[in-house]
């Protein structure tokens, strides 16, 4: 399968910015053979959609899991998809870490993420004390049980593995530490486990060959690295020269 080169880009870019990102995102033509991803705030979806000159597929970053209610500053997965969205990001650190959401609010997301028909990119990864502890396969195989059933429902997914020390960190997992925690995720997932599993964590221009070229890597999730739209094109275009497989 190609490779997936996805951006997220949090908080950042409004709708004018998004707009002058995809006037200078310019990857060389091979780089058509990655599968490219953005996933801007809410509010530049539609400026992405309109304003990309090369095939990619936009998501969300965030879904709460009722379709329609009395919930504040949430948006459903009906509305992403209603919008333009196809995917949506589940579960990323930040919303585990840093908003408390928690292993049963992830796998409900995943349920709504099936319901309205979006691809659930799923993240999980262990925090650094839990590496040092040697507690990765205990933490990857609790995240990836509380959801793996919800795929069941599902048509397509793919998860992202992305130890919470290595993002925005400059710190990046090495090749084999990635393969070695890809490998865990698709035993965890069984019969589900030929997904694509993308590997993200202070990816770069340097790094991302390498890390697309380990057994069981199919792709990255790029925070910091995909704001820039000359950055970003280069791991595009890695992405490429590794080619599919
Ligand atoms: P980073 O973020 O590339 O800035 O480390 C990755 C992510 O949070 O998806």
């Amino acid at each position: 399968m190609a490779k997936v080169v996805a951006g997220n880009w949090k908080m950042n870019h409004g709708p004018a910015v998004t707009e002058g990102f995809f006037e200078r995102f310019r990857p060389d033509a091979n780089a058509g053979s990655v599968r490219l991803v953005f996933f801007p705030p809410d509010l530049s979806l539609a400026a992405g959609i309109g304003s990309a000159r090369v095939p990619a597929d936009f998501g969300v970053q965030n879904i709460h899991w009722e379709a329609a209610g009395a919930l504040t500053g949430e948006i459903s997965a009906e509305m992403a998809k209603e919008a333009g969205a196809a995917l949506a990001l589940i579960g990323h650190s930040e919303r585990r870490h840093v908003f408390g959401e928690t292993d049963a609010e992830v796998d409900r997301k995943v349920g709504a993420a099936g319901r309205a028909g979006l691809v659930p990119v799923v993240c999980v990864g262990e925090l650094i004390e839990e590496r040092k502890a040697g507690r990765l396969e205990e933490v990857l195989r609790r995240q990836v049980g509380a959801f793996r059933a919800s795929l069941g429902a599902v048509e397509e997914f793919m998860v992202a593995y992305e130890p919470v020390w290595a993002i925005g960190t400059g710190e990046t997992a090495t090749p084999d530490d990635a393969s070695e925690a890809h490998a865990i995720v698709r035993d965890a997932l069984g019969s589900l486990g030929r997904a694509p599993v993308l590997y993200g964590g202070s990816v770069n221009p340097a790094n991302a060959a390498a890390l697309m070229s380990a057994p069981d890597v199919d792709g990255v999730l790029v925070g910091g690295a995909s704001l820039d739209p000359e950055v970003f094109a280069r791991i595009a275009e890695a992405g490429a020269a590794v080619g599919p497989g």
